[in-house]
């Protein structure tokens, strides 16, 4: 396992336990010195838990290079012809480096692309990601707000609860409508799928839908959306108008597979809402659901903070890179044969998630 490289990048994608289960398989593994120290693990942990720490970032013959982003190609040198990269791999926006794996002989795997079928939700990437990332935009938003969430009554007077509005209710929205729920606020959350409707009553928060024009039924494919109609995105800019002017929070999550992120918020939309009132935008870092928000930046428009932070899930880098690292462990173990030594994939997941092979990019998303 290689120390990360990226900017911003906290988490690791294998922690002691995950190379203690990945030794007990008949594993070997390398660690390079410091990978862990973003996530508060040191390499004696590390070693304690049987890993062989190296000094340079170099794959040392490996069979399977791990990462939480992929490594630079120039790093894979070192590693076995054919070897694996683990990793997420962005490959709609890296798509050069995509080419550069397979100039390189290896073969990538891009754990975002697993698919969503039951067996394959504890290997799931974008879902154990998601899901801190919504807790922890709500935090940020609530730090950055200068009310309170619950509503107090005290001897000085009551203190009203926070409206929060959550867009897009997928796992980050869901973790976020919980998360706002617990410190107090009043809660209610939009999306384009039917389905979340339930989801979001069962977690006390109101729906708000548009009901004049069909959204997606049921779940889309693989269960996200698709870009929706001009008719559809109009009536959902005029319902969020009337709804947002009212709301001290807005969390919005909204993304479309391989698309920018939808537009939810337009600057006039920010200007109805009360001084004070903070917006987080998930989606900043695919091209933002709202309108004026920067990456990792704090922008006050009339009176409104809207943050995001490009790489959510890296602020919270102890518990993202335990989940990140039992993702790699369950993807790789369900397929380790023993005789061989090492994972052999089937069919419906290594065609799903396998982007380069023999030199070649080959995965019907790229190539489609
Ligand atoms: P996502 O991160 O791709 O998108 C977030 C949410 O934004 C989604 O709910 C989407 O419908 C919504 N959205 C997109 N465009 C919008 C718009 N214009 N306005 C409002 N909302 C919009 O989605 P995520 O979090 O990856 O989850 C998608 C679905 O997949 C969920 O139903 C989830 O439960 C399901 N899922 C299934 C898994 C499995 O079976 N293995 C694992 C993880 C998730």
């Amino acid at each position: 396992m290689l120390r990360e490289r990226a900017a911003g990048e906290t988490r690791v994608s294998a922690t002691p336990e995950t190379v203690k289960k990945f030794i007990a398989l008949g594993a070997s593994v390398v660690v390079e010195s410091g990978a862990g120290l973003s996530a508060s693990v040191s390499d004696d942990e590390y070693r304690a838990a049987g890993a062989e720490i190296v000094a340079d970032g170099a794959a040392h013959g490996a069979d399977i290079v791990f990462g939480v982003q992929g490594p630079a190609p120039e790093l894979l040198t070192g590693a076995k012809p054919g070897a694996w990269v683990v990793a997420g791999l962005d490959p709609f926006a890296k798509r050069a480096r995509v080419d550069a794996y397979a100039a390189a002989g290896v073969e990538a795997l891009a754990m975002e692309f697993m698919p969503r079928i039951t067996r394959a939700q504890s290997m799931d990437i974008l879902s154990s990601q998601s899901n801190l990332a919504g807790y922890k935009a709500v935090l940020v938003a609530a730090n950055l707000y200068g009310r309170a969430f619950p509503m107090m009554m005290t001897a000085a007077g009551t203190v009203s609860a926070a409206k929060a509005f959550v867009m897009g209710v997928g796992v980050a929205g869901l973790q976020a409508i919980a998360t706002a729920r617990r410190l107090g606020a009043q809660v209610s959350a939009t999306d384009v799928r039917s389905a979340t409707k339930e989801q979001i009553q069962s977690l006390g928060a109101k729906p708000i839908f548009v009901e004049s024009v069909k959204g997606i039924e049921g779940e889309g494919a693989g269960g996200y959306a698709t870009e929706m109609s001009e008719e559809y995105q109009k009536a959902q800019a005029e319902l969020v108008s009337s709804h947002i002017a009212k709301q001290d929070i807005v969390i919005t999550t909204a993304l479309i597979p391989g698309r920018p992120a939808p537009r939810l918020i337009s600057d006039a939309q920010i200007a109805s809402m009360k001084p004070g009132s903070v917006i987080f935008d998930l989606a900043v870092a695919q091209g933002g659901n709202v309108e004026g928000s920067v990456p990792d930046q704090v922008v006050e428009k009339h009176g409104v903070k809207i943050v995001g932070y490009s790489n959510t899930p890296a602020h919270l880098p102890a518990d993202a890179s335990a989940l990140f690292s039992r993702n790699l462990y369950n993807f790789l173990s369900a397929f380790w044969d023993k005789e061989q030594g090492k994972p052999v994939l089937d069919e419906e997941i290594g065609n799903a998630i396998r982007l380069t092979q023999g030199g070649k990019v080959v995965n019907e998303r790229l190539l489609g």
